[in-house]
């Protein structure tokens, strides 16, 4: 949450600070800032409510020519949003800006000792309180604003991610983190650096990226070498990485939304995700993940598989789930992170913990991750973004590789977690010798030819969209499916709550009984994912039970089902399949659905209101 750009060089950096922070959008948007210094102990500080387009009008006018400076999106934890709680925040002097990704945790505590020494506090925020204790420090310490960043640091219990700049020095950016992701990236011949909270406002200026380390300390001077230090013990070597981002995925390419554009993605990033790893030689299959070559052992000998993550990657750690029993017989839980990290959990020789998720940054999955490492757990990481904070966390893994998913209802997302947890599943049951061999060879012969068969389902676009006419007046809806299914019918449900505001609730097919059916009325759409797999017949009696209360049914059906279709309003056809890859195929029609619900009602499909794409606060 929250986005965070800087830059210092040769160029005004007005401009390359909203570019970059329309970039950064996805991380929060509800309010925009930027400081610009410009010698001469000059700093323009700009600030607008909403999105980075109020911050970019309101500085089109302005003639802040400095080429250092700072800038952030935000999304609001502490203080409502506004432009008084807007970053960045000012110390009293006037001399010194911060912006800051995270949450400290003491603030209170230290605006209080502030107050008593004479500081007073114009916003509500959190990082308000750092920008005052930065000065405080960096006056105690004879004006030295690099030990006064560090002094306050040590104070500050949380997380962070910060910038911070002085109107007085216009040479001089200073960053640091922890617990929130912040990548440095290096011009030619020191000319100029970036900033940002990931690799993707940076890239289209330079590849070589540096990636801080948690309590570490930036040191940014025009024209020198970029230096770095921990927090506690000094000066530390640090690693240039190049990243490899392909720059295309990170603009909407001709689609009026980038959800619209991620779903239509899915068939070239689901090949993406499978190239080089499913190898078929003469009609006979195999799937080579290194993760599980290299780490074969731990991985063969797993006792329990623990999946921890959040939201979308929850869903598709259910899916993880019965894939890996299934296919490698190994008992395996699925736990939110949020929860997990505060369980008291046992972990024992033989447990492998899973971290699934898309940014790699999820604060709780994260926290998850660190706490079962402590406690002596194999980390196995599912992530997209590669080098980000998660994907360091673990031990090994496979990254997903489906490219940046920028609209805040994930999508391509979950199909790429899905494909990669099948992969897996079936390297892991081979390599145990738990799958069948021709049930080996049959499922990833399918898994191949999954992306056509997305492509199939999405040319049912403008059917979908009149569809999701009739959902535009609904307040509640239920989705419901089984097996296989019932996780693709929560995540079809949050896909309708988050971007459509209409409350939607998934549950198991035959579990309705036992409250939901309550609900049912001519009024409620109930979706059914009612695919021709294990439960069909059964699901077909749910469905009954659901008409005689006079409930208006729209089913997922498998082409040609004409059994379905008879008790439905409407169906949504998604080609015939294998049962344990069905999720792949009938998520399709169901992130459509709700992205033309949204869309009908006229509502931020990439932006809804009050999430973030990347949530890196607990
Ligand atoms: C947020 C996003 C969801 C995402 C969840 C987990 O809530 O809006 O789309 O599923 O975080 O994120 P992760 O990056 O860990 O997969």
């Amino acid at each position: 949450m929250c986005g965070i750009v800087g830059y210092i060089g040769d160029k005004p950096s007005l401009p390359i600070l909203i570019n970059g922070l329309k970039k950064l959008e996805y991380r929060g948007y509800d309010s925009a800032g930027c400081a610009i210094v410009s010698g001469n102990e000059r700093m323009e500080v700009y600030k607008a409510k909403g999105k980075v387009s109020n911050l970019e009008e309101k500085t089109q006018n302005d003639d802040a020519c400095g080429t250092l400076g700072i800038a952030h999106t935000r999304w609001a934890t502490h203080g409502i949003p506004s432009e008084i709680n807007a970053h960045p925040h000012v110390s009293q002097s006037g001399n010194i800006a911060i912006v800051h990704n995270g949450i400290i945790e003491n603030y209170a505590v230290l605006k209080e000792q502030l107050e008593k020494k004479g500081y007073t506090f114009k916003s509500e925020t959190d990082t308000e309180v750092l920008a005052q204790l930065i000065e405080y420090a960096a006056t105690e310490g004879n004006g030295d604003l690099v030990s006064g960043v560090r002094r306050a640091l040590k104070l500050c219990i949380g997380a962070y991610a910060i910038a911070v700049v002085d109107r007085r020095n216009p040479d001089l950016l200073i960053a640091a983190r922890k617990a929130s992701p912040l990548a440095i990236g290096i011009g030619e011949n020191n000319e100029e650096f970036f900033l940002a909270s990931d690799a993707s406002p940076i890239a289209e200026y330079t590849r070589k990226i540096v990636y801080l380390n948690d309590e570490e300390l930036a040191l940014i001077e025009r024209g020198k070498e970029l230096r770095i230090e921990n927090l506690h013990t000094g000066s530390v070597d640090y690693e240039i990485k190049e990243v490899d981002l392909d720059l295309s995925m990170l603009d909407k390419g001709g689609f009026p939304h980038f959800m619209l554009k991620e779903i239509f993605d899915q068939p070239t990033v689901l090949k993406d995700c499978m190239r080089g790893r499913i190898l078929e030689k003469d009609g006979k299959y195999r799937v080579v993940l290194s993760a599980v070559e290299q780490h074969k052992d731990i991985l063969v000998n797993a006792k329990r598989f623990t999946i921890v993550s959040c939201g979308t990657s929850w869903h598709a750690g259910l899916i993880g789930k019965q894939l890996i029993e299934h296919f490698c017989k190994i008992h395996t839980e699925v736990a939110y992170a949020s929860e997990y990290r505060y369980n008291d959990t046992v972990i024992e020789p033989g447990d492998v913990v899973m971290a699934i998720s898309q940014s790699g940054e999820t604060a709780d999955t994260l926290a998850a991750i660190e706490m079962a490492k402590e406690k002596g757990a194999t980390i196995f990481g599912i992530v997209n973004s590669v080098g980000s904070s998660i994907a360091r966390q673990t031990d090994t893994g496979t990254y997903i590789h489906i490219g940046p998913e920028i609209g805040v209802a994930s999508t391509k997302a979950f199909t790429g977690q899905v494909t990669v947890l099948t992969m897996l599943a079936l390297a892991l049951g081979k390599a145990r010798g738990t799958v069948d061999e021709q049930e080996y060879n049959e499922v990833l012969r399918e898994l191949t030819l999954i992306p056509e068969k997305i492509q199939t389902i999405l040319q049912q676009n403008d059917k979908i969209k009149d569809i999701a006419r009739i959902f535009t007046y609904a307040h509640n809806c239920l989705y419901l499916g089984r097996g296989w299914n019932y996780p693709v019918a929560l995540e079809g449900a949050l896909k309708m709550k988050e971007i459509s505001y209409i409350h939607a609730e998934g549950y198991p097919a035959a579990e309705m009984k036992h409250g939901p059916i309550a609900l049912i009325d001519d009024e409620m759409p109930v979706v059914f994912i009612a695919t021709h797999h294990q439960l069909y017949q059964k699901i077909i009696s749910n469905m009954q039970e659901v008409l005689s209360r006079r409930g208006r049914i729209f089913a997922i059906v498998t082409e040609g089902d004409e059994q379905v279709r008879k008790m439905c309003a409407e169906v949504m056809e998604v080609p015939a399949t294998l049962a344990c890859l069905a999720p792949l195929l009938s998520v399709i029609p169901l992130q459509l659905l709700s992205y033309h619900v949204a869309v009908a009602k006229q509502l931020n499909v990439d932006q809804p209101r009050n999430l973030a794409k990347s949530v890196t606060v607990e």
